[in-house]
């Protein structure tokens, strides 16, 4: 099978599997993540196969809609791509960059980090893809999902969680953008990606002072 049939197959087979995922990491989430691989990808020296397939697979399975299993993602992704019959040297590559993309678990100190430019083209187009408009629709759309809070003036953000606490925080919407959306204009890792990350960044900014305002009953 040539990469372009790859590329063809792999989107069918995720707009299937993630036909019944919600707001936040349906398919659309991954079609803006793979468009903005592509773009970033066109400044960058990378592997344009290993970013693709990255992109496309890469929340394949959310640990957390499968109970915490952080394995299920990069193994679903691993034999779908045997299937396909993917050259090992790619599918490998793709899995590590599966396993190490998440926010969540880049706050985990433990482990020795994964590193590779194609990982860093891919981690920035998702990364953005939680940032400005879309970043807040998202937030807030994962907020009502998980029964939070829009915002408690009572609770405070807590910005240098460890990835424990990250993961059983149940804070107000508004604490997420301090406690991540507002974090990643600074760990973008490509040119392209930061000048991105910046638009959005004081998109966000705006939008928590207008929410502010109108919370205070201000005109
Ligand atoms: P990661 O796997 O990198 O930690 P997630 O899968 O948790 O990222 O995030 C998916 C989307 O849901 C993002 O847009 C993120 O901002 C949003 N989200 C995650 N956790 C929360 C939360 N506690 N409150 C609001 N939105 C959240
Ligand atoms: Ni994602």
């Amino acid at each position: 099978m040539n990469d372009a049939k790859i590329i063809e197959k792999t989107i069918e087979h995720v707009r299937e599997e993630l036909g019944e995922a919600e707001g936040g990491h349906d398919w659309f989430h991954i079609q803006r993540v793979f468009r903005n691989t592509l773009l970033i990808a066109r400044e960058e020296d990378v592997d344009v196969m290993v970013v693709s397939l990255a992109a496309l697979l890469h929340d394949i399975a959310d640990a957390k809609f499968h109970s915490g299993d952080e394995k299920i993602g990069p193994k679903k992704a691993d034999s779908f791509m045997r299937s396909l019959k993917v050259p090992a040297k790619t599918r490998k590559h793709v899995v590590k960059i599966i396993e190490n993309i998440s926010f969540k678990n880049s706050l985990d100190t433990r482990k020795k980090p994964f590193r590779s430019r194609e990982l860093e083209v891919v981690r920035d187009a998702d990364r953005l893809d939680a940032m400005g408009a879309i970043g807040i629709a998202r937030a807030f759309s994962y907020g009502g999902f998980a029964g939070r809070k829009l915002y408690d003036p009572d609770i405070s953000p807590n910005p240098k969680m460890s990835k424990a606490e990250y993961k059983k925080s149940n804070g107000p919407t508004i604490n997420h953008f301090y406690e991540k959306l507002l974090l990643l204009k600074d760990k973008m890792h490509t040119d392209t990606g930061r000048k991105l990350a910046e638009d959005r960044h004081q998109f966000m900014l705006n939008y928590l002072e207008e929410f502010y305002r109108e919370w205070n009953g201000s005109a």
